[in-house]
């Protein structure tokens, strides 16, 4: 298996809109490796939550290729992608999502019931996970216990539970302050980092991009890769 995770290959996908057809995805192509956390920015309506949706298996293109893990998953049937999705993909969304009845470890192992992984084995694992995103000490909480950015870290733990090759992330620092913004997208690039996964952060926060190992612009539909230039170099 090579260095790439995950690997877009001519994406189209257009969307009706009354008698009109906008195409919002056109021929875009674009791959991720492992140990790599890359951006996303672009304007709004530009089709960043689009491309991120069939990169992670949400949403399926009207052409092109998906290719997960070294698999073609262009043309498997929703059962398969689900099993794809529970399997090697990890979501971060802008608001935590918690289900709001479940304990913070509940949260977890939930994902691991779901993906048929469960086992008891796997509380230790769930606890180390608590603890590298700083919420062990509130793993019997309720979401409604936490504030933003102790829930948005739930949901990082979360995303990485199923010990996913590729964690895909939309906008997952709006609804947070700054200080809280960086130490989210640390916690991502750390864990990527150590674990050898890949990220994909679609965000319009430009104060994470140098925390960021590559930057993407969503324009025409296409992604296009960012020269490296002062605006966001690491300012120490
Ligand atoms: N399911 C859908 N049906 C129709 N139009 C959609 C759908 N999803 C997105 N769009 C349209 O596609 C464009 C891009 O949307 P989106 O990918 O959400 O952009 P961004 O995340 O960059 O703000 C927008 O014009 C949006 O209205
Ligand atoms: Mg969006």
């Amino acid at each position: 298996m090579g260095k790439q995770t995950l690997v877009l290959e001519n994406i189209e996908k257009s969307f009706k809109d009354g008698d009109r057809i906008n195409h919002i995805v056109k021929n875009l192509s674009f791959s991720v490796n492992k140990g790599e956390v890359v951006a996303v920015i672009g304007p709004s309506g530009s089709g960043k939550s689009t491309f991120l949706s069939i990169a992670g298996a949400l949403l399926s293109p009207d052409k092109g290729k998906v290719i997960v893990n070294g698999e073609n998953i262009s043309s498997f049937s929703d059962v398969e992608k689900a099993n794809i999705r529970l399997n090697h993909l990890g979501y971060i969304f802008q608001t935590s999502n918690l289900v709001p009845y479940l304990k913070v470890e509940e949260q977890l192992s939930l994902v691991l019931k779901m993906a048929g992984k469960w086992s008891k084995g796997e509380k230790l694992k769930i606890k180390e996970l608590l603890k590298a995103v700083g919420m062990d000490h509130r793993a019997k909480y309720f979401p409604q216990q936490l504030s933003g950015g102790e829930k948005q870290r739930v949901a990082i733990a979360r995303a990485f539970v199923n010990d996913p090759e590729v964690i895909l992330a939309d906008e997952p620092t709006a609804s947070l302050d700054p200080n809280r913004s960086m130490a989210i997208i640390e916690l991502i690039s750390k864990i990527v980092k150590e674990q050898n996964k890949s990220a994909i952060i679609v965000t319009h926060d430009e104060q994470i991009l140098p925390l960021c190992d590559r930057v993407f612009v969503m324009k025409d539909g296409k992604l296009i890769e960012q020269e490296r230039n002062v605006k966001y170099e690491k300012v120490q």
